[in-house]
């Protein structure tokens, strides 16, 4: 979960890292206010939203007084930034910058540790820095089993080139910041820019956290960040029935059992639907995971079906503890439950007791199911069939 920039301080105030002082407004006559109560002659309107670059988009205004604060948040709260849309905004006290710098801790996967990128130059996004700076940016691998010790910081800050007069203060904001990661489960800790104000005081100016999902049942005092304003409904209700789903932009349902498969399934689709008119793609990623019952299979059944650019569906089943026979099963009770199939369904299982499995869909004998033996096959079948539907519902609508 990634969070906004004034959920991420709270973070970082939590564990010692000092930030500018600040209030989030969600009005105009709230980011007066605040512009107030903060006193300063200088103050930043900031958007909050979860993507970057919302300086270059216009989405941070330097104000002086309440009323440039009201008008600024006047401009800024409902904007669009890359597609996310500001609802609030972070009134924080202007400060005197001397310098910009970066600091970043993240999961480095492929060298299975953590990563620690610093350097003099900041404020500029990443991307700029890594491609224009190259030589400026510190890349120190950290220690998962060891986090940013003292030792380690200071083998940041040195790297990056800090001047030495510097490498203390700096030092110790990296050491908070790595407990930032540590102890609140992070995937990721961005400060751009960390920046050394004119009176010498280093401050956290932006901050990006993202923290691990996975970790979310450790950490109830996280529960205040999650943010559903921007998820689709759909994929909320389906998370609310413990289902693994996403929602794409295609025709074709898609469901299976294991992530794998149904990443395959969605690019077997694809290709698939490349070669037919209209070029249809899978509307959707839907991992039943192990047990496949029916109240499973109804509650998937259901999310696919609630998508209304769903013209087919693909149900992709690899039978290893859970049976064909116990999937096919479920698959009956749940066209029951959900009083019929208004799209056709394309079954294809495999694996542990896939003949049983056939076998009770044979008898079943529902119209809109089709029985395919291969995924390839199978991707076609569906693919065609959300084409005719299409232009089947198409005619009927003329
Ligand atoms: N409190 C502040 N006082 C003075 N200047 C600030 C303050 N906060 C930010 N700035 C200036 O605005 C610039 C952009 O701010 P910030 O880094 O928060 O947004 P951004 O980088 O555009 O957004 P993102 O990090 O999402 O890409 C900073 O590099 C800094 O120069
Ligand atoms: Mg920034």
């Amino acid at each position: 979960m990634d969070l906004y920039e004034f959920q991420a301080r709270e973070l970082l105030v939590a564990h010692g890292v000092p930030v500018p002082r600040g209030r989030l407004a969600r009005t105009p006559l709230q980011a007066r206010q605040a512009a107030r109560q903060l006193g300063m002659p200088v103050i930043v309107v900031k958007a909050q939203v979860k993507t970057g670059g919302r300086g270059k988009a216009g989405g941070v205004e330097v104000c002086h007084g309440g009323d440039e604060a009201q008008q600024a948040a006047e401009r800024i709260l409902g904007m669009d930034i890359k597609g996310h849309v500001v609802h609030s905004v972070l009134v924080v006290e202007g400060v005197d910058i001397a310098a910009e710098y970066y600091f970043s801790l993240l999961i480095d996967r492929a060298e299975r540790r953590w990563l620690a990128l610093c350097s003099v130059q900041g404020g500029m996004d990443i991307e700029t820095l890594a491609r224009e700076h190259p030589s400026e940016l510190a890349r120190v691998a950290v220690s998962p089993a060891q986090g940013i010790s003292r030792a380690k910081a200071r083998e940041i800050v040195v790297a990056a080139g800090f001047d030495p007069s510097l490498r203390d203060s700096i030092a110790e904001i990296l050491v908070s910041l790595g407990e930032v990661f540590v102890s609140e489960d992070a995937t990721l800790v961005e400060v751009n820019p960390l920046v050394l104000t004119g009176a010498g005081q280093v401050l956290a100016a932006d901050a990006k956290v993202s923290l691990d999902d996975n970790a979310f049942f450790r950490h109830h005092d996280h529960k205040q960040f999650v943010d559903t304003s921007g998820e689709d409904p759909l994929e909320l209700q389906a998370k609310a029935r413990g289902l693994n789903y996403v929602r794409l932009d295609g025709e074709v349902g898609i469901i299976g059992n294991g992530a794998g498969l149904v990443m395959s399934t969605l690019d077997v689709v694809a290709a698939a639907g490349a070669d037919l008119p209209g070029g249809p793609k899978p509307a959707d990623f839907l991992d039943i995971g192990g047990g496949a019952s029916a109240e499973v299979m109804a509650a998937a059944l259901e999310t696919v079906l609630a998508d209304p650019n769903v013209r087919s569906i693909f149900v992709n089943v690899f039978g290893g503890i859970t049976a064909c026979d116990e999937v096919a099963n479920g698959i009956v009770q749940a066209v029951g439950m959900v009083g019929g199939l208004p799209v056709p369904v394309v079954v294809r299982l495999d694996g542990n007791s896939v003949e049983e499995g056939r076998e009770i869909l044979r008898d079943f004998a529902d119209p809109a199911i089709t029985l395919v033996d291969t995924m390839d096959e199978a991707a076609r079948r569906v693919a065609e069939l959300a084409v005719t539907d299409t232009a089947a519902a198409d005619a009927g609508r003329s």
